[in-house]
């Protein structure tokens, strides 16, 4: 079913005079770095509406989408403290004071499993409090969202001099801009699955996709394999008018990704490298799809 031809473009070749706004969430297949190659290959209508029902920490849609937009995601957690940036009950001063309390806290106890991390792991699983989530998330593993059915099971990131002042600020920041950025335009953050949050979207819409990626990361919230895969993949088969873009993995050192043949569309590549150890000889490479259809 997919045809066309495969356009290589290199993030640093590619130039982009806009700022990329950094939302106070992290996740890991986190898109902020590829920001301007998304950018560069949509087109938007600014009277359309944004559909974005695998948000994760939102950062394409925050720089991407126009005055209307209707993000989702299956995590309840991430909607609500996106929730409360819209209506104002986490502002950018409530959370200074939240993380220097925290902070303080987290800087007086030990590496180990009795870190203080764990103690707000265990109060998030029962109160889920929105600012004991930007707390773990920025002082975990690798900023990693992963939930079992015991509920939020990322481990400690081993700095207990995690809030220095300087992060502190630049959290604080984070959540300034994105606040203004949510206030500023005509944007919803609701709790759904994908199926369910794009069922009112029209062909005036347009539909950012970036699902987890089979064979790389799938454990966010719940789970997704092939057959969810699958079942997205012919949901925008069927739904031939709707406009979207996919982000996928589409090659590394070792395979192809074969679930990218499944989708229609156009599809654009971007290669970034990284490095195993901080050897130039460990330098490995990734490529990243977009399918524009
Ligand atoms: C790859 S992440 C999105 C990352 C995001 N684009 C970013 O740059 O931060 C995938 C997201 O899909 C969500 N998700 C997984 N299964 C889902 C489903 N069935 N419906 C809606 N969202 C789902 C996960 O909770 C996770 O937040």
């Amino acid at each position: 079913m997919y045809s066309q031809q495969a356009l290589a473009l290199n993030f640093d070749e590619q130039s982009s005079s806009e700022k990329t706004l950094v939302p106070p969430i992290k996740i890991q297949g986190i898109k902020t770095k590829l920001i301007p190659f998304i950018r560069e290959n949509i087109n938007i209508n600014t009277a359309s509406t944004w559909f974005e029902p695998f948000m994760g920490s939102g950062v394409v849609g925050f720089n991407l989408a126009p005055y209307n937009a209707i993000f989702s995601d299956v995590n309840p957690y991430i909607i609500d403290f996106y929730n409360c940036l819209k209506h104002k009950e986490i502002t950018p001063e409530i959370v200074r004071e939240y993380l220097e309390k925290e902070g303080k806290k987290l800087a007086s106890t030990p590496t180990d499993k009795s870190s203080y991390y764990y103690e707000v792991r265990d109060r998030f699983n029962k109160e889920h409090n929105p600012l004991d989530f930007l707390f773990l998330q920025r002082s975990n593993f690798n900023g990693m969202i992963r939930f079992s059915k015991n509920g939020y099971n990322v481990p400690f990131g081993r700095k207990p001099n995690r809030f220095r002042p300087a992060l502190i600020t630049k959290i604080v920041n984070q959540v300034e801009k994105t606040q203004e950025k949510i206030l500023d335009n005509n944007w919803t953050f609701i709790c759904s699955n994908w199926e369910e949050a794009i069922k009112q979207a029209t062909t005036d819409d347009f539909i950012y996709l970036d699902p987890p990626y089979i064979g790389r990361n799938t454990d966010y919230y719940t789970s997704w394999n092939s057959e969810d895969a699958n079942k997205l993949a012919n949901y925008f088969n069927e739904h031939i008018d709707l406009h979207f873009a996919l982000s996928m993995w589409y090659k590394n050192k070792y395979r192809k990704n074969d679930h990218i043949s499944k989708w229609r569309g156009n599809m654009v590549t971007n290669e970034h490298f990284y490095y195993l150890g901080g050897h130039e000889t460990n330098r490995n490479s990734i490529t990243e799809a977009l399918i524009i259809g």
